[in-house]
């Protein structure tokens, strides 16, 4: 597949030419979740490019040894922290044969051990053994310049803040708190406000959808309100609700931000009669996982942060978690739900946080609905002739106060479409 740098916009006789992105940002083509060599391209421009790339938080790994399995992008990396408390990030890729040889999900040593042939690396990824590096009696081994320092496990550079650990290859990527922005940093200095916090768990799941597809969802405020009965008909997401949607200067991350209303919303019949999913009658038959202790100095009680590119960061009510996309091809991806409290919750809190988190995962009482349709949603672009989306819902300008717009999808496309060279 040809990616070149001058491609024609437009539509040419209603065929998306892959790699070809019509000048009206409103529409986004399919090829973007299907085709193999942007994937291939998303690697090198995005996971690879100047970027800094979320890889999990530090509570993960609070003491001297500890270490854990994260992603940057596809690639799989190993987080540990050091004698000294310092936080590095690496392959998780034998410099020897290419062996992924961490494999504990998380543990804490002082040595990682290749189990192939047991070439050993430390903490800071530094290869610190290669077992009959000299030989036998005078023969084999390793040859006589061989330098333990050049072959290390390929590092990526850190960056810390407020707890949560991001990794990139860049050297050319700004700081993290430019790179996030001075709208974006303040929310997400809000929820990672320094407050020492306590992993309570994590779970994975694959969704068969192309990732940037659940980036969407969550810059996607229109669907959160017609999708999810549970948001709606309890006051979590409702469009009565006070909400800000903001950006960054670049458009690559976004907030949705919302205050619920004390009780039920108060929802007219005209909006009812938009919003199927909400169900006046329904009851939950154990309401505590509604109550909102507050705890969190913003005034928003819900704020989901979406940084690029595989970050999603929660605070809704009492739930706190961080989504990690992991893209397993342009099909598929898998999504790691981290969970954490605050080191000060009491047994009573840490059962009310993960009581809470019923609404979200695998099986949530929403997070269910938003795998199903992405689902339904890379079929739909997989299988059909092939066409664009539509985004093109509320304005572009500021300010953000309505729950009816497409406006932050529009603008990590604009820039997506920047970084990937596809204009
Ligand atoms: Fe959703």
């Amino acid at each position: 597949m040809q990616h070149d740098d001058t491609t024609a916009a437009g539509i040419d006789g209603g065929v998306p030419v892959p790699g070809a992105w019509p000048a009206d940002m409103t529409l986004i083509p399919d090829w973007i979740y299907t085709d193999p060599g942007i994937y291939e391209r998303e690697k090198d421009r995005i996971f690879l490019g100047p970027h800094w790339n979320y890889v999990g938080l530090e509570c993960e790994a609070p003491n001297p040894g500890d270490y854990f399995r994260s992603y940057v992008g596809p690639f799989p990396v190993v987080v540990a922290r050091d004698e000294d408390g310092e936080i590095h990030v690496f392959e998780n890729r034998c410099a020897h044969r290419g062996v992924e040889f961490c494999r504990a999900y998380r543990g804490s040593g002082e040595r990682f051990i290749c189990p192939y042939h047991n070439w050993t690396y430390n903490l800071r990824g530094d290869l610190v053994a290669v077992p009959f590096r000299r030989g036998v009696r005078g023969r084999g081994g390793a040859p006589a310049g061989f330098d333990m320092a050049a072959h290390g496990l390929a590092k990526f550079r850190v960056a810390r803040r407020g707890g949560v650990i991001f990794a990139t290859a860049s050297d050319e990527v700004e700081p993290l708190e430019d790179y996030l922005g001075p709208g974006i940093l303040k929310e997400f200095d809000a929820t990672f406000d320094g407050g020492e916090m306590r992993l309570l768990g994590v779970h994975r799941n694959l969704v068969r959808s192309n990732w940037k597809l659940y980036q969407e969802n969550l810059k996607d405020p229109y669907h959160a309100t017609l999708l999810h009965t549970y948001l709606t008909t309890f006051g979590l997401f409702v469009t009565a609700n006070e909400t800000n949607i903001p950006t960054d200067a670049r458009g690559r991350h976004g907030g949705l931000l919302t205050r619920r209303p004390e009780g039920r919303p108060e929802v007219t019949e005209e909006e009812q009669s938009d919003m199927q999913a909400f169900r006046a009658a329904m009851e939950l038959n154990d309401p505590r996982v509604l109550d909102f202790v507050r705890e969190f100095e913003s005034g928003w009680s819900a704020s989901v942060l979406t940084i690029f590119p595989t970050l999603t960061a929660l605070r809704q009510t009492n739930i706190l978690n961080t989504r990690l996309l992991v893209p397993r091809g342009p099909d598929t991806f898998m999504m790691v739900w981290t969970v954490f409290g605050r080191a000060g919750d009491d047994d009573e809190m840490v059962r009310h946080r993960l009581r809470q988190n019923n609404i979200f995962g695998p099986a949530g009482f929403l997070g269910i609905e938003d795998n199903e349709a992405l689902a339904f949603l890379q079929q739909g672009v997989r299988r059909s002739r092939p066409g664009y989306g539509l985004a093109m819902l509320g304005d572009d300008g500021e300010p953000v106060d309505t729950m009816i717009t497409e406006r932050a999808i529009r603008g990590m496309y604009r820039y997506y479409r920047e970084v990937m060279n596809l204009r």
